[in-house]
């Protein structure tokens, strides 16, 4: 077991700055994520931590020793991919056995590893079936046993769910957080579902365009985005953005919030904001939409408002909506569900 130091690590590809600078510390047994969209450089951290790919500034430390040119297979971390990457012509129990044996590991103690592993992830019955034989959860705890069997001081995950149906994907993220809080190994996890992303984490990283946005729990960064990009790229309908200053939108701010004539991007989050009486007294914020879409979702209902300006303004109630197409709805929010950002570069105010 280990932590693991990220200091101002920097990668280029030819002229393509891929990797601007990140730095991070992860903690002896922390289970930390790495989120952002695609093309941010999830994948391009997480080989650079396993070595498979080179590193053009900075240091990597696996805990106290400094790997950068250390050979992948000397790095004491199992990587987990999205392909799985199982040998085809190899049974489960010979997948599982592979890297062990390389590393002159005892018959006996391979034996009972494979054991432990088969039986704390249900595979037992399929270890003398070939991969092309499981359905693709089964060879997805394949990888991970491969992965565990070695005990390893560290696993990485590349998007390890993504082959799987929404329904496989969430049991498999369950049985991951368990096997992981039970191993107590270090573990980086990259995905672009900022649900798995949210209840997997115990720090959340959010990377875009090579850099840091910012770092937290997920409560933090759901609570309080430090940018407008962490704001609508965590939570989910993403939280509504309005442009300050531009009142005949058809929304009001109190001057409480903020000093007439400034320029500020206002953010709520589609759960903060309610329908209100056409007749109520101000709340903080207040707005005016026409409905143009109703989404039924289960439990609640995803209303989607029309401003004056035509500006989208989600919001969200708990079961039917008793509203239709067409109707006029006004909607308010509390002060303390305020979010305010800088006009230029979207950072966060307070
Ligand atoms: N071998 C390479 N040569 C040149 N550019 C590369 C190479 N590998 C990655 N890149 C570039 O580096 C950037 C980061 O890529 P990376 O694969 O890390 O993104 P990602 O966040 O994992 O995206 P995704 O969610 O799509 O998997 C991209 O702009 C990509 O085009
Ligand atoms: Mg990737």
């Amino acid at each position: 077991m280990a932590e693991i130091t990220l200091k101002d690590v920097r990668k280029t590809y030819g002229t393509v700055e891929a990797i601007k600078g990140v730095s991070l510390d992860m903690a002896d047994g922390e289970f930390v994520v790495l989120v952002g969209p695609s093309g941010c450089g999830k994948s391009t951290l997480l080989r650079m931590i396993a070595g498979l790919e080179s590193i053009t500034g900075g240091d990597i430390l696996i805990g106290t020793r400094r790997v950068n040119d250390v050979e992948p297979a000397e790095r004491d971390i199992a990587m987990v991919f999205q392909n799985y990457a199982l040998y085809p012509h190899m049974s489960v129990r010979q997948n599982l056995a592979y890297g062990l044996k390389n590393r002159n590991t005892p018959a006996a103690e391979i034996d009972r590893r494979i054991a432990t592993a088969a039986r704390t992830l249900e595979i037992e019955p399929y270890l003398d079936r070939k991969p092309r034989q499981l359905s693709g959860g089964q060879r997805q705890r394949v990888a991970m046993g491969r992965a565990i069997v070695r005990q390893p001081a560290a696993f990485l995950f590349d998007e390890p769910l993504s082959n799987l149906d929404a329904k496989l994907r969430g049991q498999m993220r369950i049985e991951i957080k368990r096997l992981q809080r039970s191993l107590g190994t270090t573990s980086v996890y990259v995905t672009h579902d900022q649900m798995e992303a949210m209840t997997l984490a115990d720090r959340l990283v959010v990377v875009n365009a090579g850099r840091i946005e910012q770092v937290g729990t997920p409560l933090e960064l759901y609570e309080k985005p430090a940018t407008t990009f962490v704001a609508t790229f965590i939570g989910s309908p993403s939280m509504n953005l309005l442009q300050g200053k531009d009142m005949s939108a058809g929304w009001s701010l109190s001057p409480d919030v903020v000093r007439p004539n400034a320029e500020y991007t206002l953010g709520i989050r589609p759960e903060d904001l309610s329908p209100i009486p056409a007749d109520s007294p101000g709340l903080p914020f207040a707005a005016t939409v026409r409905i143009d879409g109703i989404e039924l979702v289960g439990a609640e209902s995803l209303l989607h408002g029309r401003l004056k300006n035509g500006s989208e303004l989600i919001f969200r109630v708990s079961g039917r909506a008793h509203n239709e197409i067409g109707d006029e709805v006004k909607v308010g929010a509390g002060a303390e569900a305020l979010h305010m950002f800088s006009a230029n570069g979207g950072h966060r105010h307070g």
